[in-house]
């Protein structure tokens, strides 16, 4: 079963918990997430003019179009004002800006029609976050910049969330990662030939959840849930935001969702900031996260 909460009223704290169960959250527009909204909707229409953003790739060749998403993205990434809008969002929704910490927001595309899906618009296979080196206590937030349908959004896999998956995630040291791969994204058109944590058995897909916020309307979920890109078949590229945190008492207590086949090594510790200042977590906080996850549980029928 898997709950999903609607313009919730719960606390951060209950709401963490709910989410560490494996439960889902949808929130309507906050005032901040319309302006981080509105601030990646001109930058893309900036970079694509005189083109609609979501109908420019009818329009340009693919390398053009990769050209262009490769100086768009680090520009909205390291944008100043998404690290007032990301703090102020989290505010609205009633987390504690002293103890709450937030990476950079990325802006994600996948285009329509397998025009590109690789690299700088990589459509994600089904993942865990917590393959790629995340903690078990991170969440995830995700907000779509122009209206969503059932046909470009992402999917939710809940048959997993207490399934485990034989899966690659031993191979991925999220380190070793931003040394090398990361920073080829661009030059990834046609195939993506690095080496992504991805399942070797097959996954049992469906049931299916795809939720459908309003623009700048924002799903929040566990870095533990099993989630995909839905292939776009839309005719529309489809851009979204999406950023992650991680609660100070939960890094400290080791809380978070259970670990059910994440063999990854590293952490992405070192990459949150806090809201109220911007400071990294404090060492003494994140060293028990340096070897990787916690032994994963598994329990196979
Ligand atoms: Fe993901």
């Amino acid at each position: 079963m898997t709950t999903v909460h609607y313009d919730s009223a719960l606390s951060d704290a209950e709401r963490r918990a709910c989410l560490y169960a494996g439960d889902l959250f949808v929130y309507g527009p906050t005032a901040s997430s319309r302006k981080l909204v509105e601030l990646g909707r001109e930058m893309v229409a900036q970079a694509f003019a005189p083109l609609d953003p979501e109908h420019a790739q009818f329009d340009l060749p693919v390398e053009r179009y990769a050209e262009i998403l490769a100086a768009l993205k680090p520009a909205f990434i390291h944008h100043p004002l998404c690290k007032e809008l990301l703090p102020g969002m989290l505010g609205e929704l009633g987390c504690d800006l002293e103890r709450t910490y937030f990476d950079v927001p990325r802006m994600r595309t996948a285009t329509s029609d397998e025009y590109l899906s690789t690299g700088i618009a990589y459509a994600f296979h089904p993942h865990r976050d917590t393959w790629y080196s995340a903690p078990f206590c991170q969440l995830n937030w995700w907000i779509p910049m122009f209206a969503l349908s059932a046909q470009n959004c992402m999917a939710f896999h809940p048959h997993h969330w207490s399934a485990p998956l034989r899966n690659t995630s031993a191979e991925y040291n999220y380190q070793e990662w931003n040394r090398t791969a990361r920073f080829a994204a661009a030059a990834q058109i046609g195939a993506d030939t690095r080496r992504q944590p991805r399942a070797t058995e097959p996954v049992r897909a469906d049931p299916q959840i795809r939720l459908l916020p309003p623009v700048g309307g924002i799903i929040v979920f566990s870095a533990a849930q099993l989630h995909s890109t839905v292939p776009n078949t839309s005719g529309r590229t489809r851009y979204s935001i999406d950023f992650r945190t991680v609660q100070l008492d939960d890094v400290v207590g080791q809380a978070g969702a259970p670990n059910i086949d994440s063999y990854c090594t590293g952490t992405t510790m070192g990459d949150y900031l806090r809201c109220s200042d911007l400071q990294h977590l404090p060492r003494e906080a994140s060293a028990a996260y340096e070897s990787g996850p916690p032994q994963a549980v598994v329990s196979r029928a």
